[in-house]
């Protein structure tokens, strides 16, 4: 099995993942942060631009990578109700990104409530950009991911990715039940790729896009992460989408 973590092709990330990544509470694996800032990478070379949003910015382990991998002039937006494990998570989180080199300008940590945002309200925090990427990581509850995804469709970029953590976890299984109900109701979207878990708190996370931009981000993904690519794939019946891992093994037969 091969644990090497995949270079995100961004040097100030790759750096953060190997030196301050741990260093910072949180629960998104260092795999899951090596590709999703790969992506803004190839989003970058590609041409799209935009800023970033995270729903469950928490101490920002996940944020700070995000944020080391914007273009000259985008945005990180961190969003949190930061009210758990207690209040002063807030300034830990500020104070975390601070420590790992994140430009005060760069950055906006808006304390709220993402199950009351609007599209306008979120664009407007945005200063009307429509973000490229978004980091859907707060509440674990079938309604909350729901009002998540449907904020995120309506205020993304036509080329953005919706990345969803905690997908196919043991605990929370109704989350997939929301997201298949959700890609029932937006036949414009599909998964573009399941990025594998690391460890049971360090899960599994899917990255969807709009089905126009499939092709293109899927190239980019096999041409960087062929070593992850697990041979099989996952079938969303009838779309196929790639799966990325640490562990590219089939069952061995006889
Ligand atoms: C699992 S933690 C996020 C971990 C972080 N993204 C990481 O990768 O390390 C989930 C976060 O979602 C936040 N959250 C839960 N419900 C929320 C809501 N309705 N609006 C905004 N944030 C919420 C919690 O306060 C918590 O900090």
């Amino acid at each position: 099995m091969n644990t090497t973590i995949p270079h995100s092709g961004i040097a100030a990330v790759d750096r953060y993942i190997v030196d301050g990544y741990a260093s910072v509470p949180g629960m998104s694996s260092h795999f899951a942060a090596a590709i999703t800032c790969g992506l803004m990478r190839i989003q970058t070379a590609a041409g799209v631009t935009g800023p970033v949003v995270e729903v469950g910015a928490f101490e920002g382990r996940f944020l700070i990578a995000l944020a080391k991998s914007l273009a000259p002039g985008e945005i990180v937006l961190g969003i949190d109700l930061f009210d758990w494990p207690n209040p002063e998570v807030e300034g830990r989180c500020i104070a975390n990104c601070a420590r790992h080199g994140v430009l005060e300008e760069a950055r906006i940590i808006w304390k709220t409530d993402s199950r009351k945002l609007t599209p306008e309200a979120l664009l407007a925090k945005l200063g009307g950009r429509r973000p490229r990427l978004q980091h859907i990581d707060g509440e674990h509850s079938r309604e909350a991911l729901s009002n998540d995804l449907e904020l995120a469709t309506a205020v993304m970029s036509d080329a953005g990715l919706i990345v969803l953590d905690d997908m196919l976890h043991p605990g929370y299984p109704t989350l997939m039940v929301a997201v298949h109900a959700y890609l029932e109701r937006h036949a414009e979207m599909c998964v573009l790729a399941i990025i594998d878990r690391e460890t049971i708190v360090a899960a599994t996370k899917f990255v969807l896009c709009r089905k126009e931009w499939f092709k293109r981000y899927e190239d980019a993904l096999l041409a960087d992460y062929k070593d992850n690519v697990w041979p099989l794939g996952a079938d969303f019946e009838p779309h196929w989408c790639l799966v990325l891992s640490l562990d590219t093994r089939l069952a061995a037969i006889t």
